[in-house]
């Protein structure tokens, strides 16, 4: 038992969730940054420690351990998740530096000049309006040319979301759905006004960082990589027994039928020049497999269940598990002895019938010879 943990309140609602670089960039399932804040605290984990993410999406986990001193890997299949976690980990530049290019970039956009660089895409002017894509095109161009990577990457995750906003897609969706005709003619963005307004709020939130990463006497690291957990983690991005603590929020559930980072993605990432790859395909239950036994009571009960009800679903259950428990096969590996592997995740309902995934998780690193100390619930209303 963790001292303290069952008191707390972990739904952490009234708290301001959009500190530091937690501002920039949204992302879909999003952790909220005390939830790795007070488990890294509730641990004591000390300065100079390990702290692996291996589904690390927009890098709340990472931030939150470099905050707490601790050196911080993460692992992604989605590039865009890569740019985003490695951004917000970015605490070496001068705001001064950063400042002044912002303004230069304002300046441009004043008078911009330039050939637009643009994507070459079937169906872009489905996706953006024609005076939008030559916009993205001049700040891509523009983009282009900023010599520092790390400021770079800043510009480009600022893009990343101004693309997003700037297109036909509905607000508040994360998969792609495009405008109606009667919204559309309503819908007129200026791209390089959201540009402005990004960089400008996460400059804010980049200072904040900074100035409280400045009080820290150790300085950690932080490496963000490209790559598919399920598969292997390959021993030189982290060797085995290296980490202390694991934080992280895994999928849910297949893209398909839960949340789609690919689709969220692929709009910002064609621009980017990120994206080669059917991002969800290659996620967790992207591939169909054949039914199996867990030897996990209860998640084994939950798909016979689900079979008895729809068979194609229970299929899509059973290939989902399955990455999950290779996945974790893979982390535990890299976990030290005395070390911790700390899971957030929601149980979803498949044909009606909740699956256990939080059960899953549990045994499945118990196969691979962890104790399981404690599960924390928050409940919403
Ligand atoms: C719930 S999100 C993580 C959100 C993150 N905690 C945050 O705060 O932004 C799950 C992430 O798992 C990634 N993912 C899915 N399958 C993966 C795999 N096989 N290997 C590595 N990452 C994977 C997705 O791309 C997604 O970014």
């Amino acid at each position: 038992m963790i001292k303290n943990s069952k008191e707390m309140d972990w739904t952490f609602l009234k708290e301001n969730t959009r500190e530091f670089t937690h501002i920039y960039h949204d992302y879909p399932a999003r952790m909220i940054p005390q939830i790795p804040r007070n488990i890294i605290k509730l641990l004591g984990e000390k300065e100079g420690g390990v702290l692996f993410d291996p589904y690390c999406g927009s890098g709340t986990s990472l931030v939150e351990g470099l905050l707490a001193g601790l050196n911080v890997i993460g692992t992604d299949i989605n590039p865009l998740a890569k740019l985003i976690s490695e951004a917000k980990t970015e605490y070496t530049i001068n705001p001064n530096e950063l400042s002044n290019e912002i303004h230069r970039f304002v300046e441009f956009t004043m008078n911009p000049k330039g050939t637009p660089k643009i994507i070459d895409k079937e169906n872009l002017e489905f996706w953006f309006k024609p005076n939008v894509i030559k916009s993205i095109g001049l700040m891509i161009r523009y983009i282009s040319k900023i010599k520092d990577p790390r400021i770079k990457n800043f510009f480009e995750v600022a893009a990343s979301e101004t693309i997003r906003e700037s297109s036909n897609t509905r607000k508040g969706e994360f998969k792609l759905y495009r405008y109606s005709e009667e919204d559309l003619k309503k819908h007129n963005p200026d791209p390089f006004s959201i540009m402005k307004e990004k960089l400008f709020r996460n400059l804010k939130g980049y200072e904040s960082f900074y100035n409280r990463m400045l009080e820290l006497t150790y300085k950690p690291t932080s490496k963000v990589y490209f790559a598919n957990t399920v598969n292997e983690i390959p021993k030189d991005m982290i060797g085995e027994n290296t980490v202390d603590l694991v934080i992280t929020s895994p999928p849910y559930g297949d893209s398909h039928t839960t949340v789609a980072y690919g689709q969220y993605s692929k709009l910002s990432s064609e621009w980017l020049g990120i994206l080669s790859y059917n991002v969800d395909k290659a996620s967790m239950g992207g591939k169909k497999i054949e039914p199996m036994n867990f030897e996990c009571d209860e998640l084994d009960n939950g798909i016979k269940q689900v079979d008895e009800i729809n068979h194609k679903r229970s299929l899509e259950v059973y290939s989902f598990y399955a990455d999950l428990r290779k996945s974790i096969n893979n982390v535990s590996k890299v976990i030290k002895n005395e070390g911790y592997a700390c899971y957030v995740v929601a149980n979803r309902k498949v044909a009606g019938i909740l699956l256990p995934t939080e059960k899953s998780i549990v045994c499945f690193f118990e196969h691979n010879g962890f104790k399981h100390l404690e599960t924390l619930r928050a409940f919403f209303q």
